[in-house]
């Protein structure tokens, strides 16, 4: 992609004292503003993240008085667990981090969950950067707070709210993600629309070829728009008492399949776009969506090259008792987001076994395609 217009573009979260600017650009801009001057830093990144960026993002630091240590740890989902949750807070402690120092989360949500976690608890919280360089991190995962690990029993079992102090978007990083990644960023933002602007959802089947060819302008507004949806539904509901749980629209299923395929075989987004087809079937059963907007949404999940079907021999019951771990379930009820139509969607519905799996079956169906 290019370098856009060179327009600096800023959406805030607004969360009072724990207010942060997400600003996205075509470089890595004002990033530092929000982070203060002269403390220790330490960038943690992964082994693809690290090489490519690790230069720019200490130069930076460095230029605004930080001192730097460096992290690197394996790229991929399994890296998302306890012993890398370990390894950083001893790096930490090694490097000398006190209470005034700042960890730099560089990379995808692998790289801001567990690194905003470690910076949640180390010394009892220290602050941290989200300097996002996947799709799905810039438009989901680093923004609004929630930071965590895996457990092999389940996807983010473990976490903190914590929200970082900024959130620098540079747009030119995205030339470097690879194409499957991309795309799997894709999901989280086809979610938006679905949850929350009809409008945009309309604009991403609009500008689909746009997007495929990861045009600078379209993905400026893309990324910006999903980031105003986020922080608008994070600013009204940050530790998720309710509303917020609209952003997990499609991740019940999505979660479970990650874990019981093992972490890393379908990506996160995939999973989801998977998990938002099931969830259009289960809306269609319940709660009135249309079989044209659950056809939309499919096509617009294909044209993105992303999976809406699950393999036939693939079980349920797996699936299903994993479903039951799910952080939104209540003595092993999974809690559902259901769409009414394409832009509104409503939460906490309990579906009853016969239409979770009826659905599920559907997922598999060929006579869906
Ligand atoms: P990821 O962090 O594993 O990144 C995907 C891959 O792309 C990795 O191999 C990474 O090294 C590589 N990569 C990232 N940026 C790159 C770049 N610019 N150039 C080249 N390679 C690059 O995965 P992800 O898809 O970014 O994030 C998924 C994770 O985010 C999951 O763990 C998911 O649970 C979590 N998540 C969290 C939230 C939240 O609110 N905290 C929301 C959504 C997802
Ligand atoms: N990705 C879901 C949330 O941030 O709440």
């Amino acid at each position: 992609m290019g370098k856009g217009d060179g327009m600096e573009k800023v959406v805030h979260v607004d969360l009072a004292d724990r207010g942060y600017d997400i600003r996205i650009g075509p470089d890595f801009g004002s990033t530092l503003e929000a982070a203060g001057e002269g403390r220790a830093a330490l960038i943690l990144a992964d082994s693809h993240t690290g090489p490519l960026y690790r230069d720019a993002v200490c130069h930076m630091l460095e230029n605004n008085g930080f001192i730097c240590s460096y992290l690197e740890i394996p790229a991929g989902e399994s890296s998302k667990c306890l012993s890398q949750l370990g390894a950083i807070l001893e790096h930490a402690v090694e490097a000398g981090l006190d209470r005034k120092s700042l960890l730099v989360a560089l990379g995808g949500g692998v790289i801001g969950d567990l690194g905003g976690f470690a910076a949640s608890v180390y010394l009892r919280g220290i602050s941290f950067l989200q300097i996002p360089t996947s799709l799905l991190a810039m438009v989901d995962s680093a923004v609004g707070g929630k930071t965590g690990i895996n457990l092999p029993q389940g996807k983010n079992l473990v976490g903190a709210f914590h929200q970082p102090v900024s959130v620098a978007v540079n747009l030119a990083t995205l030339e470097t993600l690879p194409e499957r990644e991309y795309r799997s960023g894709l999901a989280e933002v086809v979610k938006y629309g679905i949850i929350y602007d009809e409008d945009f959802f309309g604009y991403l089947e609009k500008e689909q070829d746009a997007l495929l060819r990861r045009d600078a302008a379209v993905l400026a507004h893309v990324i910006g728009r999903s980031c105003e949806i986020k922080a608008a539904v994070v600013a009204q509901d940050e530790r998720e008492g309710g509303l917020r749980a609209i952003l997990n629209y499609g991740h019940t299923l999505a979660h479970a399949i990650e874990a019981v395929f093992g972490y890393g075989v379908y990506l996160h987004g995939e999973a989801v776009s998977l998990g938002i087809v099931y969830a259009n079937c289960v809306s269609e059963a319940r709660c009135g969506l249309s079989s044209d907007a659950s056809r939309r949404v499919q096509d617009l999940l294909e044209g993105f090259g992303l999976p809406v079907h699950i393999p036939r021999d693939v079980e349920w019951n797996p699936l299903r008792a994993v479903m039951s771990t799910d952080k939104k379930a209540q003595r092993g009820v999974p809690k559902f987001v259901l769409a009414e139509r394409i832009g509104a969607v409503q939460f906490g519905f309990e579906v009853s076994e016969e239409a979770l799996e009826a659905a599920y079956r559907s997922l598999a169906s060929p006579d869906r395609q």
